[in-house]
């Protein structure tokens, strides 16, 4: 991509921005790629290097709660790769561009796929986090969510202090039911949203990928924002082929200058 045409699908994403009546962004693992933390899948992604993990994790873990913590007690001590990243982390460009996009009162939501908090660190407020958030626990019985702490063997499996069911991390295991009201608030804002910038994310991982689907069948744009091409490439009113750390910020210098 040249860098007119760069240029040019910048200006055409500003423009379906600064003119939404209810933009929303679907963020994927691809938008931390520059604050450290590896992809799961496309060049470099941690299972595209070591394979993908069971997809029976939840119900490995609602067979033996006790047994999940201790063998998370011990990793504690073996931090793995993507552990390390993901604590060391800090928001990157694109994280803060997204939060400008929300002080400007333009972008009305992120549904994000992330689990790294980054969003909230960078200062966006409101964040549906359909895969967790790595720096809480959760209840399986009410739902109820915690910030994570140290947990020591004695005291694994946590018991939740309001309904004394068992507590895990909040992060959504595979084979887990999405939280219900994580499910609800994502589909309300899908049903809503005119303009969606969907940023680094391969589009593989569903309900999350349907909701750019949802948008186009009811006659929405997709402004999307990837290195590589996806299935949502095709559709999209404009692609912004590039970092997403670089390219989310050229957009929102264009959309203040739309807005002035
Ligand atoms: N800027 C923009 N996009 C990037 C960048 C970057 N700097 N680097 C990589 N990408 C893109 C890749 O091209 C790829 O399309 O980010 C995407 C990452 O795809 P995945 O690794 O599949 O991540 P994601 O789509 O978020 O996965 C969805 O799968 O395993 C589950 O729970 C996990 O939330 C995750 C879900």
């Amino acid at each position: 991509m040249t860098a007119r045409s760069v240029e040019a699908e910048v200006l055409r994403a500003a423009e379906l921005l600064a003119g939404a009546r209810h933009a929303l962004a679907l963020a994927g693992a691809g938008l931390s790629r520059e604050s450290g933390i590896p992809t799961f899948r496309g060049e470099g992604g941690l299972w595209t290097r070591f394979g993908e993990p069971p997809m029976n994790q939840y119900e490995r873990f609602s067979a033996d709660p006790r047994g999940w913590w201790l063998q998370r007690l011990q990793e504690r001590a073996r931090p793995s790769e993507f552990t390390e990243a993901i604590s060391a982390a800090r928001p990157n460009p694109g994280h803060l561009a997204l939060a400008a996009l929300e002080q400007l009162g333009v972008l009305k939501h992120i549904i994000t796929q992330n689990v790294d908090n980054l969003h909230q660190q960078a200062g966006s407020v409101a964040v549906t986090e359909i895969h967790g958030n790595r720096t809480l626990l959760r209840c399986i019985g009410c739902g109820r969510r915690e910030p994570a702490r140290e947990l020591t063997e004695e005291e694994v499996p946590p018991l939740c202090a309001v309904c004394g069911d068992i507590v895990k991390s909040d992060t959504v295991m595979f084979g887990e039911p999405i939280p219900v009201q994580a499910l609800r608030t994502c589909e309300q804002q899908a049903q809503w949203c005119d303009v969606m910038i969907v940023v680094g994310t391969s589009g593989t991982v569903y309900p999350a990928a349907g909701y750019p689907l949802q948008v186009l069948r009811a006659g929405g744009a997709l402004i999307e924002v990837n290195v590589e091409e996806t299935p949502f490439t095709p559709y999209a009113a404009a692609v912004l082929h590039g970092p997403s750390g670089e390219l989310l910020p050229k957009v929102v210098e264009r959309v203040r200058a739309a807005l002035a």
